[in-house]
């Protein structure tokens, strides 16, 4: 049998892809990206190709017009050259078929070096200009979030999927070659993981579940049951948080990247893990058309470049890791010497607010940076105290957890190792008051999370990367209401 690794590599590498697409795909039309993307060979100075898509804009010159088409498969328009009746139903947003000749442009500078010579134009859907939402002019992202059933087909809207589903792909290789099993944990849970009480409660139809269940705030207690069985997993799945944080980096429903490793007694491993995860992801872009989609959609000159040279930066250098403890006295130096003005004071104890968070990841540290070692009394219940000893004020707790900050996104990851000792968890779950009774089958126990304690309990930790605010930190995209197709927010649930 091939070892995971090799089969992982074989299944990801483009010649299988082709290998196993190529006779159910041959039946669909030339994507544009491919006929863009491929210089035509010598021999063939032309060739007769049909391509499906949407018109982008189309310019009518006296004898001729050109017709801009894009069928999503990358953000550049293919341009066809039409005669004046054949465009005559053809306007932005109407779906076509052309068939003709691609072939070297014979025009001028400034137009393609290639285009269609449309043979035969067959409009499926027109529309109409005086009705059609989307122009060619500037629209704001505000509008834009009033028309979800449309925004996709705008370049820049349509790069993000293409972005997220080639992370996405980039992950299961990257898991797959370290071993990671890519696991599912349920949207409908029967407890509420954080314990912060920011849940969506199904109570309908009516006692359906006997008590009411919660949409999942974190896959994390259904991962770890499952690292008692395979020792490194990972999960990519929606979650929900009821929070009423109306702010660019907070949805509603958002997908959550979690992962999961047993046999670990430190955070080393699930810091490095993260670094390597996150450079690997962006190696993989920087170097594909992909990546250089995502510099032009990110919008030309100044904003591309500062998106390369962000990558570069990510890649070239170690990151930062300082604990919270440390975090504090920077913050409070900052202030003292009159760097900074806080609206809340950083103190000993408080939770690390947005002001803090992006103070220290882009003036102290400009660039991402792991916070350790939180007090106790900000995290929840399942994290075990700090193992190494961090430096803390007289009596003050503290616990083996991390939090990546990273410039303009803040919070990226949040992780910790887990209480694996029983009689320690179940203490510190009936000090929080959690519902845990341990010989009780109430439906609404977390006995089972404890008993994982009882039989062949191992040291283990894991950490949950918010997917859309990566993907708005890699994209430079600067409201995560961009970052997903459809968002969900405080109050906002439009299509
Ligand atoms: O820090 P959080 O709340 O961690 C957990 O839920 C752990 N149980 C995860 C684990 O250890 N398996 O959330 C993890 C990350 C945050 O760092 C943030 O990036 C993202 O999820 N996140 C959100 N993203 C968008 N909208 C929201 N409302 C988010 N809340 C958290």
């Amino acid at each position: 049998m091939l070892p995971l690794r090799a089969i992982a590599r074989r299944i990801l590498s483009p010649s299988f892809r082709a290998s196993r697409c190529s006779s159910s795909i041959s039946s669909f039309p030339r994507t544009i990206s491919s006929l863009l993307h491929t210089p035509l060979s010598d021999e063939k100075a032309s060739e007769t190709v049909t391509i499906t898509g949407w018109v982008r804009s189309v310019r009518r010159m006296k004898n001729v017009s050109f017709a801009h088409v894009s069928d999503g498969s990358t953000i550049h328009p293919l341009q066809a050259v039409l005669t004046k009746e054949q465009s005559e139903n053809l306007s932005m947003g109407a779906s076509v078929k052309i068939t003709g000749e691609w072939k070297e442009s014979v025009r001028g500078k400034g137009q393609q070096s290639r285009e269609l010579l449309a043979e035969k134009v067959e409009v499926f859907g027109e529309a109409d200009p005086l009705t059609y939402p989307l122009q060619k002019k500037y629209q704001t992202p505000e509008f834009l979030r009033t028309l979800l059933h449309l925004r996709s087909r705008i370049p820049a809207n349509t790069n993000l999927l293409h972005l997220r589903s080639g992370l996405i792909s980039t992950l299961t290789a990257f898991f797959a070659e370290n071993s990671f099993i890519q696991c599912h944990t349920p949207v409908i849970t029967s407890s509420d993981c954080e314990g912060g009480g920011e849940v969506f409660t199904i109570t309908r139809p009516k006692d359906f579940f006997k008590t009411p269940k919660y949409l999942t705030v974190s896959g994390q207690l259904h991962l770890e049951t499952l690292v008692a069985a395979v020792p490194r997993v990972w999960a990519l799945g929606p979650t929900f948080r009821a929070d009423k944080s109306d702010t660019a980096r907070h949805l509603s429903e958002f997908y959550m990247l979690e992962v999961e490793i047993a046999f670990i007694d430190t955070l080393d491993p699930l810091i490095a893990l993260i670094e390597d995860m996150v450079k690997t992801l962006i190696r993989s872009i920087s170097t594909s058309r992909l990546g250089r989609e995502t510099l032009s959609a990110a919008g030309g000159g100044d904003k591309a470049k500062e998106l390369e040279e962000r990558w570069r930066g990510l890649l070239e250098r170690s990151w930062s890791r300082i604990t919270y403890t440390e975090a504090i006295s920077r913050l409070g130096s900052a202030v003292e010497q009159g760097d900074v003005q806080f609206v809340s004071p950083p103190v000993w104890g408080a939770a690390l607010q947005a002001e803090h968070e992006r103070f220290l990841a882009q003036t102290v540290f400009n660039g991402p940076v792991f916070v350790t070692d939180y007090p106790k009394g900000l995290k929840p219940f399942y994290m075990l105290p700090s193992v190494s000893t961090p430096p803390a004020p007289e009596g003050g707790e503290t616990v083996a957890c991390f939090d990546l900050l990273v410039p303009t996104v803040g919070e990226l990851v949040g992780g910790s190792l887990r209480e694996h000792r029983y009689d320690e968890l179940l203490a510190e779950m009936r000090r929080q008051g959690i519902t845990v009774r341990d010989e009780d089958e109430e439906a609404e126990s977390l006995r089972w999370y404890l008993e994982l304690r009882k039989w062949g309990s191992v040291k283990h930790g894991g950490f949950g990367l918010g997917f859309d605010r990566l993907v708005c930190y890699l994209a430079g995209v600067e409201n995560i209401r961009e970052a997903v197709a459809f968002p969900r927010w405080y109050g906002r649930c439009d299509c």
